[in-house]
This record gives structure tokens, C-alpha cells and sequence, in this order.
């Protein structure tokens, strides 16, 4: 084990609060944008797209309509996390955020101690919208950052001032909130090993507890993607990707935050996003809004994509769902091996076949992990190696 990673989390830490339960949350989406940033594929419109039918302010209470709705149909059960992403939430007035709020709390009933994240830009938030939330019940603001270098932010589309982030930052600790977590992007065409660096030096400064580090992905059917198609930007490539990996690992955990997932650093295990943590161990949530996927008790369901036709059903005293599937057995253990590998906390052995089994020794001998309390847990190495160890896995 790195030496400087501190103390291993216990082997899935993340019991319910209610004791023999699987812990519950509620997602609600929220699918709207200011502007679209080039690269993102997510189901969020702008003003602009949506048209009919389906407007922001209406948003609140055809949300409020499908909690009501999915609680009639399911019950009373307490949530012990909820998270609103996006599109950008935090476009709705912050009133409207707590009336859904209230709702899930009416309807399913929020533990003591629930964690209820919300996503943000950095210009999309004052000092009277976040004292709304916190009012209101929100205990964590993740913010959208990206990069604090202007040449990344617009190829990355991103409108905000990197100025204002340490601005929204204060008045969410103003507002009284004690759990913030920064978003960044790495791996952006034109993004050097100094811009980098840049960005992280940035985010440690706002002493967040909670950071979150992706690669940017180029998804199919964005400009972004057609712009690379045309050659108009090149991403880098792997071994510059896995650079930036191994530079944020290195600043983060000297700064204090330590790795709890591939793309997450924490300063300690409270402030790990126990949201993402029940995504994680294919726990129980239920998702609102358009698009929103659920899973509980072994199935899995989707909700109609379009913010319009998700109002229209609900209008009309219909289900919002698409479609849906059962989660057999074997798909949930080659799931549970993706997710749980990703985790520090480490793949429980006991998921695995005999053949997968046979196959650790190996993954150990080459360095890309090791093995504790009868968990696989990767060495940083394995973790820029994830899905090949995943891969051999499961095959
Ligand atoms: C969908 S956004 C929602 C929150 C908010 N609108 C924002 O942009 O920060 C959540 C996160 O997904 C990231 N994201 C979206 N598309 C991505 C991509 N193609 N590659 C990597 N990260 C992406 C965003 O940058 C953001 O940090
Ligand atoms: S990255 Fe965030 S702000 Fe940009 S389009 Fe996607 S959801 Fe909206």
C-alpha cells in the first residue's frame, strides 16, 4: 500500500442507518442549462431547445407531481441521501429546490443526519440563493469548475469567470455550508502539464473537502466530438491522460484529500459523497425527472428523456417510465465488480468466481493491486490500469 494514502476505509462503510436496511436516496434531475457546454451529452436543454410543454417554471411541481406519485405506488421508505443534478439546478430558484425537497421529506421521509447534495455553476449561485438551500435543509453544494485556466474553460464552453469561483465558494461557507466539493475536468485539448497543475493548485486553495477529477470524455453526437472529428482540436493522449491522473493524486493527497473512488478525493471518510457511495454498492434509489434512471431491489427503470413529454405524462396522471429490466444475477456480480473495484474500500473476494478468483494472484503480481481484509484493492498503478483489471475479472 502507498504509504502516503493513510489509513485503508473499512470494507464497505456505508451502512444504513436503519439497521438490516439497504441504505435509500432519491435522485432528481434537473434538465436545464444556461448555455450548453460543447462536450456534455447529458440530458439538460437550454431556453432556447425546449419549446412547449415544459418550462423551469413549471419544473417544480410536475417533479413535485412524480414524487407524490411514485410514493403512492411505493411507500414510505426513509431516504437517507438525495442528490439534484443535472442540466444545472441550481437555474431553478433555490424556493423551488426545497419545495421538492419537502416533498421527498413528506412523502418518503428524510433521516436524521441526510446528506442532500446539489450541483452548481459558479455563476448560477448568490449569497441569498445558498442561504435559501441551507435553510432549507441542503447540507452539500458540488461546484462545476472544470479548469482555472480561461484557454481551457472555452474550449471547454464554460461561461463562468474563474475569478468568481472563490467568490461563490465564500458565500457557500458563508450560507453555512461546510461540505463543498469542486468538479474538474483534466485532459482538455490545449491543456498543458502547467495549466494542470494550475487548476489543482486553484481548487486546493478553496480547501474543499471533496474533489472530483474526470478525464474529459468525447462523447459521440456533441460539437465537441465533431470538432475533433474535423481536427479542429486533438485530445491528448493516454499516457499524458495518465500524467494528469497521477499529478492530482500526488497534490490532493498532499493537500489531505485522499482517493475513496478512481475519480474522488476526500479529506476523510465524512465527507465522502454517500450518494455516489450507494451508486457504488448497487444499493436503492429512485430517480425523478426526465431521463432519471432508478434502481431498487434488484430492477432497474428508466423515465421518458424529454422534459416535455415527462410533463405531459404526469399531466395526464400517467407513469413517466420508459421502460425497465430486471437485473439477473450474473449481470449484478460483472456490475458489482466494475463498481466496487473503482473503490478504495476494495472488491470483496467473495464476488468473484472460482476462474476470477485464479486470476488475482496475478493482478497482485504485477503490481496493480493488493489485498486486504479479503478485499482487491488497486495500487495507484491499477488504478490507471482500472478497466483492464476489471476485464480480466470478469472474462
Ligand atoms: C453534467 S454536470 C452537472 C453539473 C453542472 N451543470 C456542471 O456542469 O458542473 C456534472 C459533471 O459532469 C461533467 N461532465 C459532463 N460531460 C462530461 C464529459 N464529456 N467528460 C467528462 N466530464 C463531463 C461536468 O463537467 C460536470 O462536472
Ligand atoms: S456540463 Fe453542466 S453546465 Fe455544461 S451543459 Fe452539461 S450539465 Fe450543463
Amino acid at each position: 500500500m502507498n504509504s502516503t494514502q493513510g489509513p485503508l476505509p473499512t470494507p464497505g462503510g456505508r451502512a444504513s442507518v436503519i439497521a438490516g436496511a439497504r441504505p435509500f436516496g432519491v435522485y432528481v434531475h434537473v434538465p436545464f442549462c444556461r448555455v450548453r457546454c460543447g462536450y456534455c451529452d447529458f440530458n439538460t436543454y437550454t431556453a432556447d431547445e425546449l419549446g412547449e410543454g415544459a418550462t423551469r417554471a413549471s419544473y417544480a411541481d410536475t417533479a413535485i407531481s412524480e414524487i407524490v406519485r411514485s410514493g403512492a405506488e411505493r411507500g414510505r421508505r426513509p431516504v437517507e441521501t438525495v442528490f439534484f443534478g443535472g442540466g444545472t439546478p441550481t437555474q431553478l430558484p433555490s424556493s423551488d429546490l426545497v419545495r421538492i425537497l419537502d416533498a421527498i421529506d413528506d412523502t418518503f421521509g428524510l433521516v436524521d443526519g441526510v446528506e442532500v447534495t446539489t450541483e452548481a455553476n459558479p455563476d448560477s449561485v448568490t449569497p441569498e440563493s445558498l442561504a435559501t438551500l441551507k435553510a432549507g435543509g441542503f447540507t452539500r453544494i458540488s461546484f462545476g469548475v472544470q479548469s482555472a485556466v480561461p484557454h481551457v474553460l472555452a474550449t471547454l464552453e464554460r461561461t463562468h469567470d474563474p475569478a468568481n469561483v472563490p467568490q461563490a465558494v465564500r458565500w457557500a461557507r458563508e450560507a453555512g455550508f461546510e461540505q463543498l466539493s469542486v468538479d474538474l475536468i483534466y485532459g482538455t485539448p490545449g491543456e498543458s502539464m502547467d495549466d494542470w497543475r494550475a487548476s489543482l493548485e486553484q481548487a486546493i486553495a478553496l480547501e474543499p473537502d471533496h474533489v472530483s477529477a474526470y478525464a474529459l470524455i468525447v462523447e459521440q453526437g456533441t460539437a465537441f466530438a465533431r470538432k475533433v472529428r474535423r481536427g479542429e482540436v486533438v485530445m491528448p493522449d493516454d499516457d499524458e491522460t495518465a500524467d494528469k491522473y497521477v499529478l492530482a493524486d500526488e497534490m490532493l493527497t498532499a493537500a489531505g484529500l485522499g482517493w475513496y473512488e478512481l475519480s474522488n478525493w476526500a479529506r476523510d471518510e465524512a465527507a465522502w459523497c454517500r450518494h455516489n457511495v450507494l451508486y457504488w454498492h448497487s444499493d436503492d434509489w429512485l430517480g425523478i425527472g426526465p431521463g432519471a434512471h432508478s434502481h431498487v431491489a434488484g430492477e432497474r427503470w428508466w423515465n421518458v428523456k424529454h422534459p416535455a413529454a415527462y410533463a405531459q405524462r404526469l399531466a395526464a396522471g400517467e407513469s413517466p417510465r420508459h421502460d425497465g429490466e430486471s437485473i439477473d444475477g450474473a449481470t449484478a456480480r460483472v456490475e458489482r465488480i466494475m463498481l466496487e473495484t473503482r473503490l478504495r474500500s476494495g472488491l470483496d473476494l467473495s464476488a468473484l468466481t472460482a476462474a476470477a478468483l485464479a486470476e488475482v494472484p496475478d493482478v497482485v503480481g504485477r503490481g496493480l493491486a493488493d489485498v486486504h481484509d479479503d478485499h482487491l484493492v488497486l495500487t495507484r498503478p491499477g488504478r490507471l490500469l482500472a478497466d483492464a483489471v476489471v476485464r480480466q475479472l470478469v472474462d
